[in-house]
């Protein structure tokens, strides 16, 4: 099938490339041409793994990137709007969208023939059929259902795991106004026959995307406050209290073999220094700002927000009962971006723990395997000094605090015993078996 890909942000250029592997074939379309050229030279912009050798085999070949949208567009059956939909502060900033709209109905006004437009950013309800449909209808003159389709299909795949989760999805959702859109949504997706289909409207699928990340970070900030408290109690460790609660069969079911099944929903009952990323907290806060406009506030996700902004806080907390005062202190942060895996410091958690380091003039030395670059980025000019490896970064450390949950992470036991004058530890993400540290601290204990 010949689809064209509107933005080559993650969603859109992990989708276009994995859609090219499986044999359709596809064009990624972007306005920043330095991204296009990069692309077109086999250089994904984003890290995640595997990509970059995906993208390489495809090139030219079933996959390329262009900035002519209306070649795009004309050339191809269907086109996937994959831009951003950032949260402005009040609420979801839909002018990516609709611009993309507006472009594709003035190019749909001159094409012939029926053509699906596909919404796979994650918007709020109602937008795919009330703003993206209006705005087609406007610039093309034609009718939604009827001239082209409209149809609405959720991506979600983790960062860090995106070319598995995209190539090996575990649901597809596909909502469409008319059966066209839905039947040509069941070809370009015939290449995963594996995975469960919902066939549904525009709306609920859009509600599908939302309900399925604002679940998991609920998850996340109940864990984070059941952590707390455990915390304030003391004589408690939140580890040992989700253990037990991880082995209800109904979180962890017992085969019929006696061997238990570890789903990984249960990693997001874990306690830590809180989520981040491009979609929990923006789709959590656009859904909240959605609810209160249309007078439904939501009081359950308030807190989940509040929870998880409070969280980096506890990190602090914690390097300020060993050093009242952190000035001129050595602190090493291992992990930079939100989690492993990825080099996206779009609200990571490590962002706040070093604005609070850098208010206090601590000596900071940073460490992510791939995020460096970004967090340069964001952090331009600020006195970090960005180490190569994990040694490196300890040395002369008095506090050591751990973000996110690399693998190499688990040498830190070996690497710390036997120094002269063992660091303190802060684990914010409870990784390390705290019998295993020194002095060791941990979110939730
Ligand atoms: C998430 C959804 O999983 C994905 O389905 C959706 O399409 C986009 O949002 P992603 O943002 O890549 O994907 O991150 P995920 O791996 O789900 O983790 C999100 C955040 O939660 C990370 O910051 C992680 O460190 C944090 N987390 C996870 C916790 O703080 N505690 C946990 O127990 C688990």
């Amino acid at each position: 099938m010949k689809v064209s890909v509107i933005g080559t942000g993650y969603v859109g250029l992990v989708s276009g490339v994995c859609l090219a592997e499986k044999g359709h074939q596809i064009v990624c379309v972007d306005i920043d041409r330095d991204k296009i050229e990069k692309i077109n030279h086999g250089i994904p912009v984003i890290y995640e793994e595997g990509l970059e050798k995906l993208l390489k085999r495809n090139l030219n070949g079933n996959f390329i990137a262009s900035t002519d949208l209306r070649q795009a567009v004309l050339e191809s059956d269907l086109t996937l709007i994959a831009v951003g939909t950032p949260f402005d502060g009040q609420e979801i900033d839909l002018s990516f969208i609709r611009e993309a709209a507006r472009q594709l109905g003035e190019i749909l006004r001159d094409k012939p023939g029926y053509h699906a437009v596909v919404v796979k950013s994650t918007v709020v309800p109602g937008t795919t059929d009330e703003v993206v449909g209006r705005a087609l209808e406007e610039a093309s003159g034609k009718k939604a259902g009827e001239e082209f389709g409209l149809g609405m299909s959720p991506e979600f795949l983790r960062e860090g795991m995106a070319i598995q989760d995209f190539m090996l999805p575990d649901r597809i959702v596909m909502g469409g106004i008319d059966d066209q859109t839905l039947e040509m949504q069941d070809e370009l997706y015939s290449v995963f026959p594996q995975a469960d289909k919902v066939r549904t409207s525009n709306k609920t699928a859009e509600m599908i995307k939302y309900t399925a990340n604002a679940l998991l970070a609920t998850m996340i900030s109940f864990s984070n406050e059941i952590g707390n408290l455990c915390a304030a109690l003391g004589g408690i460790d939140v580890v040992e209290v989700m253990q037990g609660v991880h082995l209800d069969k109904r979180l962890s079911p017992i085969l019929p073999s006696g061997d238990r099944i570890r789903p990984l929903f249960t990693t997001y009952l874990e306690a830590g220094c809180g989520f981040g990323g491009s979609c929990f907290p923006k789709d959590v806060k656009a859904l909240i700002a959605h609810g209160r406009k249309i007078g439904r506030p939501m009081t359950l996700l308030d807190s989940v927000i509040h929870i998880n902004e409070q969280q980096p806080r506890q990190v602090l907390n914690l390097l300020q009962k060993h050093f009242p005062s952190l000035k001129e202190v050595p602190v090493a942060i291992l992990g930079l971006a939100f989690k492993p895996g990825t080099d996206d410091m779009r609200e990571s958690p490590a962002i706040p723990i070093i604005q609070g380091l850098l208010a206090q003039k601590s000596q900071i030395r940073a460490y992510d395997p791939v995020a460096r670059r970004e967090a340069q980025k964001l952090f331009k000019g600020a006195a970090i000094d960005y180490c190569d490896s994990l040694e490196e970064t300890l040395d002369g450390a008095r506090a050591v605090v751990l973000l996110t949950r690399w693998e190499e992470f688990g040498r830190l036991p070996e690497m710390l015993t036997g120094r002269a004058e063992a660091p303190l530890f802060i684990d914010g993400r409870r990784m390390l078996d705290k019998r295993s540290i020194a002095r060791y601290e941990g979110i939730g204990m």
